[in-house]
């Protein structure tokens, strides 16, 4: 309850203050078109979700794909054809999104409240991602909308283009500037690590080798990550992984980032960075402020073509 009463507050506050001035995404995309949109969204949202807690995290995740290649455009959500092979299969993807069945659900239950194909599936993932992190005691930002579908997807750019949780500092970083984002952006944006999970194959090297990990953390994850193990168990990416607070950031300051990558923000010898990181820590309200700002940065990154549609289906062309 208290959740939602924010989430209005919130809404009203930034909708009377940048109305329509983002580009071509707004605010009120479906309030005319199809009011229902946002509330059947949020339903099967708090649904799956009240079934599988995880299922938020998984839902911001594909949101962070998808805007991360190629601009906000519903591409990782597409299925391999005989013209492309898709982003599924990709590097970072590959037996690690997941969340495309309730995609599914969520598409079918917006085309029918709206009587026709009308929400597009990246619109989707963004409404989908801003409802997990509210429901999993987050903030309620404003959601940007009237996004387009993209008609293919690309493996490479998928590879090349979401980064790997074995960069470095200047990695990381050079990766979001390569996306229009800055330093504040990278370190705000991995405070999505609040919440859910990750397999140990994606940081058994920091746990063995890693110098800036405090010894116990390191030490418990070895028993549930051998090293010859198959990579496919798993740990929380912060201590609290169902709620969306600032245990990611106090575990950065005492050595307990999951991932090298997260770590990284803290140790990589980055001052401003470091001090973010502190500052995050020890300030919620600050954190889910920023937080609500750069996920609207980043689901403004635009498609690479302007052509587009609203796919009846996410997981193919029309
Ligand atoms: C800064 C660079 C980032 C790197 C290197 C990174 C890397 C990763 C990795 C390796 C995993 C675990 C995947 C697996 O187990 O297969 C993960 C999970 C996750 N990431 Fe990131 N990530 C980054 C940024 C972000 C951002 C910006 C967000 C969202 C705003 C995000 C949200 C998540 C969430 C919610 C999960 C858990 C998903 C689940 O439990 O299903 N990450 N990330
Ligand atoms: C730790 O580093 C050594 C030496 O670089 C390497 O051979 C080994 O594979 C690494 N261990 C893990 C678990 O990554
Ligand atoms: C890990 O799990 C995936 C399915 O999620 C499976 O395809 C893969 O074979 C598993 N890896 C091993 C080594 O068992």
């Amino acid at each position: 309850m208290a959740g939602i009463v924010r989430c209005f507050v919130t809404l009203l506050i930034i909708v009377v203050l940048i109305p329509t001035s983002s580009g071509q995404l707004t605010a009120d995309f479906y309030d005319k078109v199809c009011p229902q949109a946002l509330p059947t969204v949020k339903s099967i949202v708090q649904r799956a979700i009240m079934s599988e807690p995880r299922m938020g995290a998984s839902l911001l995740r594909l949101h962070f794909h998808d805007c991360f290649v190629n601009g906000c455009d519903g591409s990782d959500l597409l299925d391999d054809t005989a013209n492309f092979i898709g982003e599924k299969t990709s590097i970072h993807n590959l037996n690690s999104l997941r969340g495309f069945d309730v995609v599914d659900e969520i598409k079918a239950a917006v085309n029918s409240a709206c009587n026709g194909n009308v929400v597009s599936c990246a619109d989707i993932l963004a409404i989908a991602a801003r409802d997990s992190i509210n429901i999993l005691g987050g903030p309620c930002y404003n959601v940007l909308l009237g996004r387009k579908d993209s008609l293919t997807a690309s493996l490479a750019d998928a590879n090349a283009d979401i980064p790997s949780p074995f960069s470095n500092f200047a990695g990381l970083l050079s990766n979001f500037q390569s996306h229009g984002l800055d330093l504040k952006d990278l370190i705000v944006l991995s405070g999505g690590h609040s919440i859910g999970l990750a397999r140990c194959a994606t940081f058994t090297p920091r746990i063995y080798n890693d110098t800036d990990i405090n010894p116990s953390f390191a030490t418990s994850l070895k028993n549930a990550c051998p090293v010859n193990g198959d990579g496919n168990n798993t740990a929380p990416l912060d201590a609290t992984t169902t709620i969306f607070d600032t245990v990611y950031f106090k575990g950065l300051t005492r050595q307990k980032g999951l991932l090298h990558s997260d770590q990284e923000l803290f140790n990589g010898g980055n001052s401003q960075s470091a001090n973010l990181v502190t500052y995050y820590s020890n300030n919620r309200a600050a954190f889910w402020e920023d937080f609500g700002y750069s996920m609207i940065k980043m689901g403004n990154l635009p498609p690479a073509t302007s052509n587009g549609q609203v796919r009846l289906n996410c997981r193919k062309v029309n």
